[in-house]
């Protein structure tokens, strides 16, 4: 077996993986280990990596392919399946609830950052884990769930999205709001806000009001892991069964860099 310990982090969700240097080729059983952490703990942190970009591509293929990410202008150059989440080329952090490239007939099964540049203060990521919020709800309410569906595509509030892009993904996609997790077999709340131009059969309007709703009730403290940074972390999130969000709370005179790749996953299903 695989010398890695896995050590939680917090009651709902969040494991410390300790004994695994990213930068070297992991082997068949460790990948397998990993896959089932992620899928156990939705939120898995590596301390004290120091990756080259290739190498930071090669670790990440142990959750699955990495996918293109669909705003370019951020790809970092040279590496087009690394994104540069980076307030100092434009962006504004990702302060609401989501999970990631919902949009995409088969979403990403992870998102991974590292942590390249860090404030000294503030700038985490909190990660929420979407099965107990699912297993929480009054069970009227999951029934109810199980049978909506979500119509996705890019947000509506990112001016700066390309031509290009808006053409090659923001063709609508339909999602249920309520996943069967491939590897855990559990059910998760599976939505994006702001990429669910509507859940089908409601106006956009009222599709809006109950994700805000059910966002505010779902999400409360005893369900998410905060991660404060430290330089050479690496936070993989298990996108099938959580949300997560970015926080602004710290000093924009210093920088807070982060790589992200997106690892492919399945076409979510209700089973
Ligand atoms: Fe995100």
């Amino acid at each position: 077996m695989p010398e890695i310990a896995v050590n939680p982090l917090h009651p709902s969700l969040g494991a410390e993986i300790a004994g695994v240097d990213l930068g070297k080729p992991l082997d068949p059983a460790t990948r397998e280990a990993l896959q089932r952490a992620l899928a156990e703990h939705l939120a898995l942190v590596f301390h004290d990596q120091s990756l080259t970009p290739d190498q930071y591509l090669a670790a990440v293929t142990a959750f699955g392919p990495p996918m293109r990410q669909h705003y370019s202008q951020h790809h970092m150059p040279g590496y087009a399946d690394i994104g540069l989440v980076w307030h100092r080329n434009g962006q504004r952090p990702a302060e609401r609830w989501h999970t990631d490239h919902t949009n995409r007939e088969r979403p990403p099964a992870a998102t991974v950052l590292y942590g390249v540049e860090i404030p000294s203060a503030g700038g985490g990521t909190s990660v929420a884990n979407m099965r107990a919020a699912y297993a929480a709800l009054p069970e009227d309410e999951r029934r109810r769930l199980d049978t909506l569906r979500t119509v996705n595509s890019l947000d509506r509030d990112h001016p700066d999205t390309l031509p290009e892009d808006r053409e090659k993904f923001g063709k609508p996609i339909v999602h249920p709001m309520v996943r069967t997790h491939p590897v855990h077999g559990s059910r998760a709340v599976y939505f994006h806000i702001t990429k669910a131009l509507c859940i089908e059969g409601m106006s956009p309007e009222d599709s809006r009001a109950y994700m805000e709703d059910l966002i505010g009730r779902m999400i409360r403290p005893e369900i998410v892991y905060h991660h404060q940074w430290r330089k050479g972390d690496v936070l993989v999130i298990d996108d099938r069964a959580t949300m997560h969000r970015a926080h602004g709370d710290y000093d924009r005179s210093q920088s807070r860099v982060l790589w992200r790749i997106i690892v492919e996953g399945d076409r979510p299903v209700l089973a």
